[in-house]
């Protein structure tokens, strides 16, 4: 089996860090030396910090592929197309490369991220720079629990990698940060808010009867009596002054993440919309793929 990079199915750690960045003119060569070095940059921070579960992946948006890696593009890797019904937005923002570490210490993410935001220098500009967080157990700023439904063991590498060559062991990944109104969130009534998310708040069941904008009701789409399904690597972040959520999904394809997201935005289908994004709002989205370890070492 192609070797994944290590971020992608590992168990998401206590921390986690997410860069976005661009490419400056010029030559490219530099950028491919460090993406293929990463694998083992990581296992070297991994061994310095005294943190074996240090993990990371980068992944290549469609607009720089051909420039930065002269190969072949994957099949379905397109840019991030924007959506809009009236005021909702999910907007697409410019992403080169996305840089994902995480593991239980922000110590030795920030360690591996200095190092790779280096080797980069100036071949690069970052965008955006956010540090996620566990927080109360699993649970997202609004306070219920978020990962419940994600894939486990083995059906991790299911869901999130490619199965055929030329891109075996890589993975789709969508990305957005979600910035959340929580005074408004907080003054929404405990019915409310279960009724918005489709599960409970305190003991994080799955309700039996659910509105047709709740979170779940919207996202949970069967297709051939399949359900569709990504692995989610989202993180709390943020400050008093902004916070939300940093959603990272992997996927063997772009299109479940897509059908999910239209639901959540559009209401032409079925005349809902998701009722969080009526206390939450996109702020940047990007598409990218993110290689096997071993595509990316032969890059050098
Ligand atoms: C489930 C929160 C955005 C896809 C959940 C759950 C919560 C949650 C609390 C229930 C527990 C769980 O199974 O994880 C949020 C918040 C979001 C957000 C606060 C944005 C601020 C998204 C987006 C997508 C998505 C953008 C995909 C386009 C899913 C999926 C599930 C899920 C597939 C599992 C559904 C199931 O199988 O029951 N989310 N989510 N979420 N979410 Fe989200």
């Amino acid at each position: 089996m192609t070797q994944p990079q290590s971020a992608i199915c590992a168990e998401g750690g206590d921390f986690g860090l997410f860069l976005t960045l661009v490419l400056a003119d010029g030559d490219t060569a530099a950028v491919r030396r460090v993406l293929a070095a990463l694998p083992d940059m990581t296992e070297s921070v991994a061994v310095q910090s005294g943190e074996p579960a240090l993990t990371s992946s980068v992944a290549i948006g469609a607009a720089c592929w051909p420039r930065l890696t002269g190969r072949e593009c994957p099949d379905g890797l397109v840019p991030f197309a924007p959506l809009a019904d009236g005021a909702r937005k999910a907007p697409a923002t410019p992403a080169d490369l996305f840089l994902h570490i995480h593991s239980p210490r922000h110590d030795a993410n920030l360690m591996l991220a200095r190092r790779v935001a280096g080797a980069l220098g100036n071949h690069v500009r970052v965008v955006e720079e956010v540090m996620g967080f566990r927080h109360l157990g699993k649970r997202d700023l609004t306070g219920f629990v978020d990962g419940t439904e994600n894939p486990e063991g083995d059906d991790r590498t299911e869901v999130a990698l490619v199965k055929d060559d030329p891109f075996a062991g890589g993975s789709f990944v969508s990305l957005q940060r979600y910035v959340h109104d929580l005074p408004r969130w907080e003054a929404l009534s405990l019915p409310d808010q279960e009724a918005a998310v489709g599960r409970t708040k305190d003991s994080d069941e799955e309700m039996e009867v659910k509105p047709p904008f709740a979170h779940i009701a919207r996202v949970v789409i069967e297709e051939d009596g399949e359900e569709l399904e990504v692995l989610r690597h989202s993180m709390p972040y943020g400050t008093t002054s902004e916070n939300g959520l940093y959603f990272v999904a992997y996927c063997a394809s772009p299109a479940p993440f897509r059908k999910m997201l239209e639901r959540m935005v559009l209401s032409a289908g079925d005349g809902h919309h998701d009722r969080l994004l009526d206390f939450t709002r996109p702020v940047t989205g990007a598409a990218f793929f993110a290689p096997s370890a071993d595509w990316l070492r032969a890059l050098d």
